[in-house]
């Protein structure tokens, strides 16, 4: 069934919010969950976060265009229609309640960890924002962190804006102050994995969202498969979140690539079609 789009905007270079009616999924979403989107009937499918309802009954999808069917996706128009929508997948984020939380978000993975931050904190929770990206212009979702942090903390690369680094320079002063219950990443494997070390140092919990390849989305195929405590998961039904301390980041890494020479082709026949 096709789902409308009620808005679509661009908010940097290769990334967009788009507004799709869905009044059921708009009512039941909760935090941490996510959708599989088939922007046109001949498209892959996609797991894309939902990052808040719309009153208008539709949810927002924050999406960078890294590859074909980002690319797709980017290519319809305001009042178009996205093939379909099925969700909602993943288990929500366990929200614990009065906590000192801080939530990192890099990259695009500002947008998922922008309704765990909320979530946290209708729930009492005392809650810090870390941000990061390359610089400024690719900074995404401030104004909307602000809102639902007590306090946003801004790292870029090249120090254009914010403190010069990355988001685990303001971490690690976080946890030093011994005021932090528990941490919660998105974002590259990289900068997930050096957060979870850096968590454990200070032996603070955390818990990473991960962005495994996903094909069904329903626990069926086995694409998401990650290896978390020693044991095998699955990150579209038993995730995406997990304990960040006891995720093998470095099979995810080489897993993410297992399509990378597919992907690449993919991506040069998209920018070949103007896609994106
Ligand atoms: C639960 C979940 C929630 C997600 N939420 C969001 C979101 O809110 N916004 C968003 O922009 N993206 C999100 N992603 C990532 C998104 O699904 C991928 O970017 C997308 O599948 C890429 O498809 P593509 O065909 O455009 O690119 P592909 O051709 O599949 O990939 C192009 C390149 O992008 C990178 N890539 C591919 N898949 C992923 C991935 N899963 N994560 C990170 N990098 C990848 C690789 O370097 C790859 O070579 C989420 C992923 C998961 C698992
Ligand atoms: S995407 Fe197929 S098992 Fe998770």
């Amino acid at each position: 069934m096709p789902y409308r789009i009620l808005e679509k905007t661009k908010l940097a270079d290769k990334v967009y919010s788009m507004v799709v009616e869905a009044p059921r999924l708009a009512k039941v979403r909760k935090a941490g969950q996510f959708v599989i989107v088939r922007p046109m009937e001949t498209s892959e499918r996609i797991p894309l976060t939902m990052v808040s309802s719309d009153p208008r009954g539709g949810v927002k999808l924050i999406f960078q265009t890294v590859g074909y069917t980002t690319m797709e996706l980017s290519s319809l128009k305001e009042g178009g229609f996205v093939h379909d929508l099925v969700g909602p997948l993943g288990q929500p984020t366990e929200i614990p309640e009065n906590g000192r939380v801080v939530c990192v978000g890099g990259g695009i993975g500002t947008a998922p960890i922008l309704p765990i931050a909320s979530a946290l904190k209708a729930a009492g929770n005392r809650v810090k924002g870390i941000i990061g990206a390359r610089t400024r212009e690719l900074l995404i979702l401030e104004n909307e962190m602000r809102e639902v942090c007590h306090e946003l903390m801004i790292a870029t690369d090249d120090g254009s804006y914010g403190e010069k680094g990355f988001v685990t320079t303001v971490l690690k002063k976080e946890l030093e102050s011994g005021n932090v219950d528990h941490v919660y990443i998105v974002g590259p494997i990289p900068m997930m994995k050096a957060c979870a070390e850096l968590a454990k140092e200070y032996n603070v919990p955390a818990t990473a969202s991960l962005n495994s390849i996903m094909i069904d989305g329903t626990g069926m195929c086995g694409g998401c498969r990650v290896t978390v405590g020693g044991k095998i998961r699955y990150t579209c039904v038993d995730g995406p979140e997990f304990p960040a301390d006891q995720i093998d980041f470095d099979e995810l890494r080489r897993r993410g690539g297992i399509y990378r020479e597919y992907e690449h082709k993919c991506r040069l026949r998209a920018e070949e079609e103007g896609l994106g």
